[in-house]
C-alpha cells in the first residue's frame, strides 16, 4: 500500500509566487486520485542543487514511497534537478524517463529538452517531471501503469 507521496516543485519563479505552481498542483491532484489513502506532501523550492538534494534525502529518509519532482530538468544554467537526483539515488531506472521521452516526442519535439532522471534511494522511487502542467499530464499518463508495481518491488 502506498502510504505517502511527496511532490516537489523546483522553480525559482514558483518559489517567489506559489500561485504560479500549476505543474506541482497537477501532480498532486494526479497522485491524490491514484492513491486516495496516501498522505500527499507538497513543497516548492528554488533551483538550488544543495536544497534539492537535501529535500529529496529528507523525504526518502522519512519513508515516503514516491517522490515526484517537477521543473528544473531543462538546459538553462539553473536547471539542476537531474544532477541533484543523480547525487541521491543508489540505482537509476532509465527506462522510466526513456518511456516518458518516447511518448512525449509524439506530442512535441521540445521533449528532447528535458533531462529527467528516475531512480531509487532505499525504498523510495524518485521521478523527475518537466516543469509545465501540460508536460506533467502527458508524462504522468506514461508512468502511471508501472508506479504501483515499481513501488511494491521496493518493499
Ligand atoms: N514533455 C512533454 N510531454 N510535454 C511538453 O510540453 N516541454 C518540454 C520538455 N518536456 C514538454 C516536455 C520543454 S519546452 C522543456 S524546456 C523541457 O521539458 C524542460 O522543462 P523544465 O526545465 O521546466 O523541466
Amino acid at each position: 500500500m502506498v502510504k505517502a507521496v511527496a511532490i516537489i516543485t523546483v522553480s525559482d519563479t514558483c518559489f517567489k509566487d506559489h500561485s504560479k505552481d500549476t505543474s506541482g498542483q497537477a501532480l498532486a491532484e494526479l497522485a491524490r486520485k491514484l492513491y486516495p489513502e496516501a498522505n500527499i506532501h507538497t513543497l516548492i523550492i528554488p533551483d538550488e542543487r544543495e536544497l534539492i538534494e537535501r529535500e529529496l534525502k529528507y523525504y526518502c529518509d522519512s519513508n515516503v514511497d514516491l517522490v515526484l519532482t517537477t521543473g528544473g530538468t531543462g538546459l538553462a544554467h539553473r536547471d539542476v534537478t537531474p544532477e541533484a537526483t543523480k547525487a541521491v539515488i543508489q540505482k537509476e531506472v532509465p527506462a522510466i524517463t526513456v518511456a516518458m521521452t518516447v511518448e512525449s516526442l509524439k506530442k512535441t519535439p521540445m521533449a528532447m529538452l528535458s533531462r529527467s532522471v528516475a531512480g531509487i534511494r532505499d525504498k523510495t522511487l524518485i521521478i523527475n517531471f518537466p516543469g509545465s502542467k501540460k508536460a506533467v499530464l502527458e508524462c504522468f499518463e506514461v508512468v502511471q501503469p508501472v508506479l504501483s508495481h515499481a513501488m511494491s518491488l521496493l518493499q
